[in-house]
Parts: structure tokens; sequence; C-alpha cells
């Protein structure tokens, strides 16, 4: 493999879930200029290497001057803040930074399932945004829903604190998702790479997964986390009628997280829907250790006081 390359990096959101693995093996990588840009009322601090510049994030003029020099912009934003996006891409161009790595770190963007969800959409607004202002490339990391982060908040059919498992018409569709360590160094090696191999990625998707795993398998790794057994749990088989239903419902009675969750991740399970990119996967080229699909589960469950 071709040596290292280190880069200008600037990241924006990474105190977050994602945010925060990737700064960490950036910073491991020690080759790069990490700059963070960070909103002024925020709290969160940095390693003593890390460059911090605050100000207001929906100030073009301040983002433009703090993106100045840099290679790379990464946006690690909460899914709802959606409002600066276009003027941290557009600040982005003005300082001539190569490539974005916008606010994805998802699902497949050309995978059918984006048109089922309003906040998947939009994101095809921001990778346009990026091309005709014809300065910077995108860069799409995929990571499908997290396993970890989606286990420990009743995400994947699977809510352990009720012992409530649905899954999706039986749950043997096979879909690839990743954890977030994985999600981190993943996105910290393709930044990582010579210029000549990085710029392959141009205007498109870089995919990540660290398991290709269907429902019931991940149901037989909880099931081995708690150390239960099916008898001590409440598992259903629903269809895709049966869910929307449920969904709906949840939304009306004002459940919006319960709502999302099972119509997100059923999505992701349904044939054809885009969750099974295993023949797209890029970060298996990487030089990265295995990852232990029990190891992973117990270790999630435990930590979020489930097991
Ligand atoms: N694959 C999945 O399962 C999955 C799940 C959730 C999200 N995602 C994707 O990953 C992206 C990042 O999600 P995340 O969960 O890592 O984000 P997050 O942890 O919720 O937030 C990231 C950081 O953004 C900053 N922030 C919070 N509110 C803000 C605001 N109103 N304005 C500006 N900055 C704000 C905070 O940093 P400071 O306090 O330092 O400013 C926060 O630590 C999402 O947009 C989504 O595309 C994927």
């Amino acid at each position: 493999m071709s040596p290292k390359q280190g880069r200008k990096i600037a990241l924006v959101g990474a105190s977050g879930n994602v945010g925060s693995q990737t700064l960490s093996a950036l910073l491991s990588q020690n080759i790069h200029t990490i700059t963070v840009i960070q909103r002024p009322e925020s709290t969160a601090e940095f390693p003593p290497k890390v460059i911090l510049n605050k100000g207001p994030l929906d100030d073009e003029a301040f983002l433009a001057g703090a993106l100045n020099g840099q290679d790379v912009l990464v946006l690690q934003l909460p899914r709802p803040v959606t409002d600066i996006r276009p003027g941290l891409i557009r600040a982005a161009a003005k300082a001539n930074v190569k490539y974005i790595l916008p606010v994805e770190f998802g699902t497949d963007p050309e995978a059918k399932i984006v048109d089922e969800f309003d906040h998947l959409a939009q994101k095809r607004e921001t990778r346009k945004l990026v091309e005709d202002l014809g300065t910077s490339s995108w860069i799409a990391v995929v990571t499908n829903p997290w396993l970890d982060l989606g286990l420990s908040v009743g995400g994947w059919g699977i809510r352990v604190k009720e012992r409530k498992a649905a899954l999706f018409e039986g749950g043997n569709t096979k879909v690839n998702t990743s954890t977030l360590k994985r999600s981190g160094e993943a996105t910290a090696e393709l930044l990582s790479l010579p210029e000549t191999e990085l710029v392959k990625f141009r205007n498109r998707a870089f995919f990540i997964s660290s398991f290709y795993v269907s429902q019931q398998e991940i149901f037989e790794s909880v099931l081995r986390a708690t150390k239960t057994t099916e008898k001590d749990w409440d598992v259903t088989t629903p269809t895709v009628n049966d869910v929307t239903k449920e969904s709906d419902e949840a939304l009306k009675a004002g459940n919006f997280m319960k709502s999302f969750l099972d119509k997100y991740y059923m999505t992701h399970l349904r044939e054809g829907f885009g969750g099974d990119y295993n023949d797209k996967v890029d970060s298996k080229n990487l030089r990265l250790p295995e990852e232990d699909f029990d190891k992973v589960v117990a270790e999630t469950l435990k930590s979020a006081g489930l097991a």
C-alpha cells in the first residue's frame, strides 16, 4: 500500500458521536494538522494538538477565514441542523478547500431508501451545491445505521430493556452495519490516502462496513450478551404494513423517536432498498483490524446499562 499523506483537515461537529471517533482516529495517524471549527456556545474540549477556531457557524466570512488553507472539511453535525450546511459549503468553496465530507455517515446515496426520508433526500442538495460551485469535491461516507448506537437507543427492531424484538419479515435479510469506532477509523484512513488514491473518491461514496449481518444474527448476539433465551422475549415478525402502521400510530401519539426508529431500520432491512451494499465496501481494502461482532454487541449493551 502507498505511504500515507498528511493533510490540513477542518472538522465541524468533532465532539459528537461520529465526530469524536473521527477526531481521535485522525490524531492517532500523527500526520495531519487538525482544526476544529466550533460554535461559540459549545463547551466541548479537545486535546492540545487540535487547533480550535470558535465562531458563529452561520457567518460565512468567519467560516471562509477559518477554512483558508484547509485541504478537507469534514461535516459531522446533528441531523436536524440543516440551516448552516449551505453556508459551510459556500465558505469551503470560497476558501478553495479541495474535499468536503458532507453530513452523511449513513445511507448509500444511490439507494432506494433515500426517497423514503426527507432528511436523506436533502443530502442530494448539498452534494449538488458542492458540484455547482465547482471548486471542491464531495465524498459521501456511507456507514449504514451504526450497530452500537442503534442497539443502545432501541434501534434494529430490538428493544433490549423491554425484551421486545420485532424481526422484520422473519429477520433474515442481511445488511451492512458499522460501529462508531470503525466509522471514525475508516474515515481517518480515507483522509490519509495519497492524493492519487483519494482523488478516485471525488464526487462518489466511500463505503464502510464492520459487519454484514441479519437482524436475527444481531438478536442472537443480544441473547448471548444478556444471557437470555428467546423465551424471555416478546418476539414478533412484522410485515412492511405492520411496521408502517405502528410507526404512523407512534407519530400520531407524539412519539417521533419510536416512529422514526421503527421505519428507518425496517426500510434499511427491506430487500432492494440499499441496506445491503456488501459488494461495494471500500473499508475492506484498508489496514484495519477485524472487529469481533459478539464483543461489540456485549460491550455496547454493557455500557448502555442494558446487560
Ligand atoms: N449511521 C447512523 O446510525 C447515524 C445515526 C445518527 C446520525 N448519523 C449521521 O451522522 C451525522 C452526525 O451525527 P452525530 O450523532 O455524530 O451528531 P451529534 O453527536 O448529535 O452532534 C455532533 C456535534 O455537533 C455539534 N452541535 C450540536 N448541536 C448543534 C447545533 N445546533 N449547531 C451546531 N453544532 C451543533 C456538537 O458539537 P459542539 O458542542 O462541539 O459544537 C455535537 O457534539 C448526522 O448528521 C447523520 O448524518 C448517522
